[in-house]
């Protein structure tokens, strides 16, 4: 048996990190939610802006770190501040495509997460993975679902957290951020070759979870 990573890439609330989470408590692995990094980012700038000229000078004043909680998973340290629960906000939501599309934003943050995975035994998702961070990963899954049920997903987890949303609007902004997310100049969301696409669209969370643990038992068979 070999210790492996596992990437999992695809659109946003394609169901990603509810996946991911689980598959790394099955697999005894170390979940890391790539997408909260950038958010952490948009959030420093967001408060920040108005003192940089350019994302080259703001993020030298960006220091990034993941610490993992027993109980409330990974949280974002920016700064010395855990800035973790501020990552959904609406605010943030609609800007962090914006600032993830800036090469010295992605140069930090793709480094930063190579690092964390180079002793392997890490369950990655974001939008890159498979094809710029972990280009030699063992498994690599490409999940994609409908914008429709995406939208459903997404407004039950905003009303299970507080933030006020509508199906329309969850549509639109899903829709929004896979075509800003898909059509950039730098890692555009794509599938990588080697990539398992599994679409979730009327599948359980145990089924697609299922359906990954067998992807990671045949690699580390190998
Ligand atoms: O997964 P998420 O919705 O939290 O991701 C937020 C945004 O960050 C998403 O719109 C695109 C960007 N992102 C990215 O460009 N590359 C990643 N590896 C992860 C997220």
């Amino acid at each position: 048996m070999t210790a492996i990573n596992i990437a999992i890439d695809g659109p946003a609330a394609a169901g990603k990190s509810t996946i991911a989470k689980r598959v790394a408590t099955e697999l005894n692995m170390i979940y890391v939610d790539t997408g909260a990094m950038y958010r952490a980012i948009t959030y420093f700038y967001l408060n920040n802006k108005q003192h940089f000229d350019d994302f080259e000078s703001m993020m030298g004043h960006v220091d990034l770190n993941l610490v993992y909680d027993e109980v409330k998973g990974q949280r974002v340290i920016l700064n010395d501040d855990d800035v973790t629960d501020y990552l959904r906000s609406n605010e943030v939501t609609e800007n962090v495509s914006y600032v993830a599309s800036k090469d010295a934003v992605r140069k930090y943050l793709v480094s930063a997460q190579q690092l964390l995975a180079e002793n392997k035994g890490i369950v990655m998702d974001g939008r890159d993975i498979g094809t710029t961070v972990l280009p030699n990963a063992e498994v690599k899954v490409y999940m994609i679902a409908s914008v429709e049920e995406r939208a459903h997903r997404r407004l039950k987890d905003n009303a299970e957290r507080g933030i006020p949303s509508t199906l329309e609007q969850l549509k639109k902004d899903i829709a929004d951020r896979d075509a800003y997310d898909m059509n950039r100049d730098i890692s555009p969301l794509v599938k990588a070759q080697d990539a398992v696409e599994i679409n979730t669209t009327g599948m359980t969370i145990e089924a697609v979870t299922e359906r990954i643990l067998q992807l990671a038992k045949d690699a580390k068979a190998k």
